[in-house]
């Protein structure tokens, strides 16, 4: 069976400044695998070239075996490709269950017309259930905007759920989310990867939750991978401690 997702080669450059060089490695069906790295190493920049949202300069990229590399986000969304952001994406104004709508509104067309059939049947019920797998039931009629930062951030979670994704991409889940929620955030993604069969690649600071959350995890630094193993491997590889120390 082909990997879940593959990059190949991928090199992204803007104007002078080379932001992912030369980056290769897959992904198998329900890994949670962590990309870590100093800032500016090229995280944010490798994600947006999975996703679409930048043409990588060179290299390619496959979901399921299929070549992806120059689709829109909203194809590789049909492919059951989905993301959360770094910088919060919620609409303040729209309530919970809402904002979890118009994120399954973006995924129609994709799994979950094929799941529930016709316009909006099913998106309600489907909001519903996020809702409560994500433990938001207390705040569903609230707006988003008056949610704490971490229900925001778990917010942001549950609408990447909304299609039904075969594979998810999760940049900084737990940036700025208090210890208690942290907690809640990675135990909810644990079960949601084993319940969904869906997989993950999770970008993140913070290393506690990395460590505890993945089963294999790369290390970028300056665009380039330089290590790559599992969790314990890559705490006490004297490589990863110099990339966050620098020269
Ligand atoms: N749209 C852009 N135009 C120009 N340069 C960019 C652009 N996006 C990213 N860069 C540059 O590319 C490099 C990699 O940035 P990127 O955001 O991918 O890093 P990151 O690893 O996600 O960092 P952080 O951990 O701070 O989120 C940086 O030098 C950044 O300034
Ligand atoms: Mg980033």
């Amino acid at each position: 069976m082909a990997p879940v997702l593959e990059v190949k080669d991928i090199h992204k450059s803007f104007g002078g400044i080379v932001a992912v060089d030369g980056v290769s490695f897959s992904v198998d069906e329900g890994e949670i695998v962590g990309i870590i790295g100093p800032n500016g190493s090229g995280k944010s920049t490798l994600f947006n070239c999975v996703l679409g949202q930048l043409q990588p300069t060179s290299g390619e990229i496959r979901v399921d075996g299929k070549v992806t590399t120059g689709m829109r986000p909203c194809d590789l969304n049909a492919l059951g490709v989905s993301r959360t952001f770094q910088l919060l994406q919620v609409f303040p104004e729209l309530t919970v269950k809402d904002n979890l709508i118009a994120a399954g509104q973006e995924h129609r067309g994709s799994m979950l017309s094929r799941l529930f059939g016709p316009p909006d049947a099913g998106l309600g019920a489907a909001a519903d259930r996020m809702i409560e797998f994500f433990r938001l039931s207390h705040v569903a009629g609230e707006r988003a905007g008056r949610l704490s930062y971490g229900q925001q951030k778990l917010l942001d979670a549950a609408m990447a759920f909304m299609g039904g994704p075969r594979l998810v991409l999760l940049d900084e889940p737990a940036g700025g989310v208090n210890l208690t929620m942290l907690a809640d955030l990675r135990e909810r993604l644990r079960a949601i990867n084993r319940e969904m069969r869906a997989t993950f690649v999770v970008i993140e600071h913070n290393m506690d939750f990395v460590m505890s959350l993945c089963t294999r995890v790369l290390v970028l630094a300056e665009g380039r991978i330089i290590a790559e193993g599992d969790p314990a491997s890559i705490r006490n590889n004297p490589k990863v401690v110099e990339a966050y120390l620098g020269p």
